[in-house]
């Protein structure tokens, strides 16, 4: 992995400006390079500008030719407040003209998160042409995650057995706060990505962001300084709040 590189902006705004030009480029040479990009949308709250923004100054991307996927999902309906699924329709995907087959959400209509998470796993073996035995993680050409104050990244919580699934692509997972029941991709999946963008802002990220950036000696604690891209290149992208 190349050095991961942090870039500091005075707010979030300008932060989530400065991104939405990183990853329209990086989504533009993706297509010119292979016919088509795929990028893996993040949920809470921070993300909501950035995707703002993707629709209002980037429509003109090639959206017929960009697939949208999830990192995490609660395991609520589409409908629900609570859903990320929801938020990036109402923040992007309704704004933009991507085509509803180039969209991949999490089937939080299945009965379980484990039926869900088989669901999410066939998906991805079915759009990457690939079986989680033979040929190891997808390769995503964006992929965007948030941090919670406690470090936690998707749904990869400190210290939860989750971090260490090696043998799956998606997983279901017990989220501290409701609501609980969480479905997410797992770590060997975001760090196989071609492209890792945090966006973290404000100051109750501070403590989470000093061990997320660097080496703690004891990772599972805190799930962002484990993800560390194989192959591929990670951005903080921060506001100053976060990285004073
Ligand atoms: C989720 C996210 C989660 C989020 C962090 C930060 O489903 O909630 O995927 O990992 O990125 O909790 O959330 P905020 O941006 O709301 O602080």
């Amino acid at each position: 992995m190349s050095e991961p590189a942090a870039r500091v902006f005075p707010t979030l705004e300008e932060a989530s400006r400065a991104l939405a030009d990183e990853i329209a480029r990086t989504l533009r040479e993706a297509v010119a390079a292979r016919s088509r990009a795929t990028l893996v949308l993040s949920g809470g709250s921070t993300p909501r500008r950035l995707h703002e923004i993707l629709a209002s100054e980037h429509a003109d991307l090639p959206w017929r030719r960009i697939h949208v996927f999830w990192g995490d999902e609660r395991f609520v309906p589409h409908d629900c407040a609570q859903s990320n699924y929801r938020m990036a329709h109402r923040t992007l995907l309704d704004r933009v003209p991507i085509p509803p087959e180039n969209v991949h959400p999490w089937a939080t209509e299945l009965p379980t998160a484990e039926d869900a998470a088989l669901e999410f796993q066939a998906e991805l073996e079915r759009f990457f042409g690939c079986s989680a035995v033979a040929e190891g993680p997808p390769r995503f050409d964006v992929v965007l995650l948030g941090m919670g104050a406690d470090g936690h990244i998707a749904s990869l919580f400190p210290d939860s057995p989750a971090l260490a699934v090696d043998n799956r692509w998606a997983i279901p997972t017990l989220a501290p706060d409701e609501p609980r029941e969480r479905i997410t991709m797992t770590l060997p999946v975001l760090n196989a990505a071609r492209s890792v963008h945090f966006l973290v802002a404000g100051a109750e990220k501070r403590e989470a962001l000093r061990c997320g950036m660097g080496e703690p000696a004891q990772p599972q604690h805190c799930p962002a300084s484990l993800v560390r891209p194989t192959d591929g290149t990670l951005t903080w992208w921060l506001d100053e709040e976060a990285a004073r």
